[in-house]
């Protein structure tokens, strides 16, 4: 029996690791996926289950290895066969313009220098190498000559091929080094740190301490569980390319599977460069990244060859970093605002400054403590940063600049918003407002309930429940799912039509999965990630409510801190009446498991041509049942049109209006049906 099950599988092996190295390489380093992420899953859960069961098949590179290995004891030390260097730093334009005359004295020559300019990413440099096409090893850049084997951990990141392109077939080239930075994204790094905060761990100071944590990791199903990812700008020791410039490795090393930062542009004038440094400027708050520069190279090898590096840097290259995120600014007085769980934040109005090209008017204090440790007092001159997307902060007071006017700040000893006690729970550095019905809190609450990622009701913005709760019209967020139109309209500046858009906006809201409603609650400490883990294992909230702390914290992710508030939530009086009164108003919550049933909401199909697993009218009925459409004529409010054998004149009027066009594993696929 083996021997037959044996070539079958292992041909079944092969398949799965192919297409998921396939679709791996669309969906990281083209972005553009061909399939679900669910399929994808899908996939790497059936390979998975049949390495574990033909463990003789195992390989190295399998597709499998990037959800982790088993935790190593320490990192093994490894050299570099070619130092990594690090860049001599420029900071104006006269500095680069030195930099580029510099190149050509020592060239001797008068002719323009050509040059590739990419962004400089602020990540963790590492390399990796490639045997016969595998990645085989990959390494921090340690002090330059030798690194950290981290080899399963760079594993993990989606956008490193663990196999080059075209590997299977064709060419395997024997030795490539290949260099770039490792990085985690600012939103990868915001969910990081909300999930962080969520589960009572410190958060991450910033993107760069998120992605060299994450990489030095021992257990590499950690480092997996991280949004890393990767750009590549160079190569160690390499086959030969058959290429004489740094542009056209770039362009090479992408054919190969790596990805390059978009934003690279080659064979430019320093004058280009300097345009171009511009440019990164202004996008560098838009960008999904943090740059802290930009990295000018000579693009000719022959040129970068005579010029050689110092014990340092190479001389080819230099690094134009922007100016600092920092500046200093004098503060004009110190706020305090009211969060949702009653926490007094206090906030240092500021003379408005350019930080980076953003006017900052603001920073957070954080905490009475914060204060105290920094000494901020009015009227002093600190340093404000700002660090990606986080909220500007102060840096430090510049004592220097005292007068003796300035003025020590002390935490209210009630709240500014309501007026109640306010107090300090010991071992904690938040200063709270015992009053949970504070306008403040009950404000705070309610955007938090009709948030994004909450009930995500549409028009239901701070300035209207600002308003509500201000006329006294609404007091909890249990009364907004019942508002009526005439209520809205009482308002000012709200019209019949906007009134009747926020009524239709709730209307829509009140189909909710669990994990959304969960977090609405604003429970402390549950926040989306949380509450995703705890509506996967309470299929209801009737026996959540009835959880205590040990059954809660018995869940992977959930510690006792958690589990504590969850349940100390359920107990409350208040909260239950507030759920009744939710519930009452025509909230349906339902589960994840139902979402299934929904997947195809509101969606029209068109079927066409025999399918293969059941007859059109099967299929019709399992669209409907799962909330889509069937129609008979394709036309352009037409979503899909699912395609079976010899499909009819219906395929090319599809293809005409540009509907989209689907097979029948799809459909199953949308109507997560599991052959
Ligand atoms: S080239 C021989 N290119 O900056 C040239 N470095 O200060 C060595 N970095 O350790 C590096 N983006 O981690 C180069 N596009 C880029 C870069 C880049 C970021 C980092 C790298 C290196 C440091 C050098």
């Amino acid at each position: 029996m083996q021997n037959s099950i044996e070539p079958a599988a292992l041909k079944k092996i092969e398949t799965l690791r192919k297409k998921l190295h396939r679709h791996n390489y669309l969906y990281y380093v083209l972005d553009n996926p061909e399939i679900s992420d669910a399929a994808y899953d899908r996939m790497m859960k059936e390979l998975m289950e049949l390495e574990s069961a033909f463990p003789e098949f195992k390989s190295p590179d399998s597709p499998t290895a990037r959800v982790g290995a088993l935790p190593l004891d320490k990192f093994e030390s490894v050299a570099h066969f070619v130092p990594m260097l690090s860049l001599d730093n420029g900071f104006s334009d006269s500095d680069i313009i030195d930099f580029d005359r510099r190149i050509k004295k020592l060239l001797n020559t008068e002719d323009a220098i050509l040059y590739t300019v990419e962004p400089k990413l602020d990540g963790i440099a590492v390399e990796l190498v490639y045997e016969d096409g595998r990645l085989t090893l990959a390494s921090t850049r340690g002090d330059g000559f030798r690194g950290e084997r981290i080899t399963p951990n760079v594993k993990t990141i989606g956008s490193v091929p663990l196999l080059l392109q075209d590997t299977y077939e064709q060419t395997r080239p024997p030795l490539l080094e290949v260099r770039g930075e490792v990085f985690i994204g600012r939103q990868g790094f915001n969910r990081l740190n909300n999930q962080r905060l969520d589960q009572d761990l410190p958060p991450f100071a910033n993107a760069r301490n998120a992605a060299a944590g994450s990489l030095r990791q021992l257990d590499s199903t950690v480092t997996a569980k991280r949004p890393l990812e990767m750009f590549v700008y160079g190569v160690g020791r390499a086959f030969d390319f058959g290429v004489e410039s740094h542009g056209e490795i770039l362009a090479a090393l992408k054919r190969l599977g790596f990805r390059i930062n978009p934003l690279v542009r080659s064979g430019i004038t320093i004058k280009e460069a300097l345009d171009t440094y511009r440019e990164f400027e202004e996008k560098r708050p838009l960008l999904p990244y943090d740059i802290d520069g930009m990295v000018i190279k000579v693009d000719n090898f022959s040129y970068q060859q005579l010029l050689g590096a110092t014990s340092r840097s190479p001389r080819w290259a230099i690094a134009y970093k922007f100016k600092a995120e920092q500046e200093t600014t004098r503060v004009l007085n110190i706020e305090v605002q009211v969060g949702r769980t009653g926490t007094l934040t206090p906030v240092a109005h500021l003379d408005p400054v350019n930080v980076g090209g953003v006017t900052v008017s603001r920073a957070t204090l954080h905490n009475e403590d914060e204060i105290i440790r920094k000494d901020i007092r009015v009227g002093d001159t600190v340093f404000v940063q700002r660090a990606g997307d986080v909220i500007p902060e102060v840096v430090k007071v510049v004592e220097s600049k005292r007068t003796g006017q300035e003025t020590i700040f002390n935490m209210p000893k009630t709240c500014p918003v309501c007026g109640a006690d306010t107090f300090r729970v010991k071992g904690e550095a938040a200063t709270r407002c015992i009053n949970i019905t504070c306008p403040a809190q009950v404000k705070e609450r309610i955007k938090h309930f009709a948030s994004k990622g909450a009930f995500d009701i549409e028009g239901m913005g701070d300035k209207l429940i600002n308003q509500l709760v201000d006329k006294g019209l609404i007091s909890s967020y249990a009364d907004i799912i019942g508002l009526s139109k005439d209520t809205l309209q009482a308002l000012e500046r709200m019209g019949p039509k906007s009134g009747e858009n926020i009524i239709n906006a709730i209307k829509k809201s009140k189909r909710i999965t669990f994990k959304r409603f969960l977090y609405a609650l604003g429970i402390r400490h549950v926040g989306e990630h949380v509450a995703g883990i705890i509506a996967s294992r309470f299929k209801n909230i009737d026996s959540l409510a009835d959880a205590t702390p040990e059954d809660l914290a018995s869940l992977e992710g959930i510690g006792p801190v958690v589990a504590e508030s969850a349940v100390r939530f359920f107990r409350q009086d208040e909260n239950r009446k507030a759920l009744n009164k939710i519930m009452d108003s025509g909230v349906h919550v339902y589960f994840e498991g139902e979402k299934k049933q929904g997947a195809v909401s509101d969606k029209s199909f068109v079927l066409t041509g025999a399918l293969e697993s059941m007859t059109r009218s099967q299929a019709k009925k399992m669209i409907e049942t799962a909330g889509g459409r069937v129609t008979g004529s394709v036309s352009r409010s037409t979503d899909y049109l699912v395609v079976g054998a010899s499909p009819g004149s219906k395929l090319d009027q599809a293809k005409k209006l540009g509907v989209e066009i689907i097979d029948e594993a799809a459909l199953l696929m949308y109507l997560k049906i599991q052959r």
